[in-house]
């Protein structure tokens, strides 16, 4: 059933929206939850927030911020023109009233131009899985300097579960659900495209483990780091920089 939520998002974001809910419905729940827990940072601060949102793809992630608060002042990085290109036509009214910028650049050198100590929150969805490993940590370091203090990281990805045989189990299901639901509707290209990106996200230099991740975040400063809404491989994670 179509809630209120998922209207609005079919409305801005049209197809690309709508497909994802229907072959991942977790990808585009934990979009929402990135934007909750912004909107939750927002109602303890005062005066305007400036966040910078990594791999803001066709806009979903983005308009889950947008709607979070209107404190925002978002810069959306992208590096793959197709998607920032749809995500600038989704969001355009946001960026023509000043609240959203784009930029092109790759995460990690968008993130060494900002200043230290000069953002709010740094938010994503689905993106930091896709990172190898190495690049990740840097990514991660570069997000702890530029962060205000008490400045927070919240992200929405793929968690690797750190039992390895029931993480196994996981993707398995989560593998026949994608036959299940695009053998139906004859999208056979998109399914030979997730299949072959999900060996990307399982391969050993990009797995994000879950309990790596949380000590790559300790190791780079972070403080009050927590795991919540594990959804099978998905997960909330937040991190804050101390005072
Ligand atoms: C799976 S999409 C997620 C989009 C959106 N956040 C969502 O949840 O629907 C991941 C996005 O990250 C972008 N991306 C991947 N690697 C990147 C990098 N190194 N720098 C910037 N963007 C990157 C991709 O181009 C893609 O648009």
């Amino acid at each position: 059933m179509t809630d209120k939520y998922d209207a609005i998002f079919s409305g801005v974001i049209g197809q690309d929206y709508e497909l994802l809910n229907l072959i991942c419905p977790l990808a585009t729940k934990m979009s929402r939850l990135v934007g909750d827990a912004v909107s939750d940072y927002a109602a303890h601060t005062t005066g305007n927030l400036t966040v910078v949102e990594l791999g803001g793809g066709t806009g979903i992630t983005t308009l889950s911020l947008l709607t979070a608060s209107d404190k925002l002042n978002i810069l959306s990085i992208d590096n793959e023109p197709v998607m920032q290109e749809q995500a600038k036509k989704h969001l355009h009214k946001w960026a023509t009233e000043g609240r959203l910028a784009f930029c092109g650049d790759d995460a990690l050198t968008a993130l060494k131009n900002i200043a230290t100590g000069s953002v709010d929150i740094v938010a994503s969805a689905y993106t930091l899985h896709n990172f190898l490993d190495t690049y990740r940590n840097e990514v991660l370091q570069e997000v702890f300097r530029i962060l205000t203090p008490g400045g927070r990281f919240i992200n929405g990805d793929r968690y690797g579960l750190d039992d390895v045989s029931k993480h196994t189990r996981t993707i398995q299901d989560e593998v026949s659900g994608y036959f299940k639901v695009l053998t139906q509707i004859n999208k056979l290209d998109v399914l030979e495209h997730w299949i072959v990106h999900l060996f990307s996200d399982e391969s050993e230099n990009h797995v994000m483990r879950e309990s790596v991740a949380l000590k790559q975040l300790s190791d780079a400063g972070f403080s009050i780091i927590t795991l919540s809404h594990r959804l099978e491989v998905n997960a909330l994670v937040t991190a804050t920089k101390p005072d």
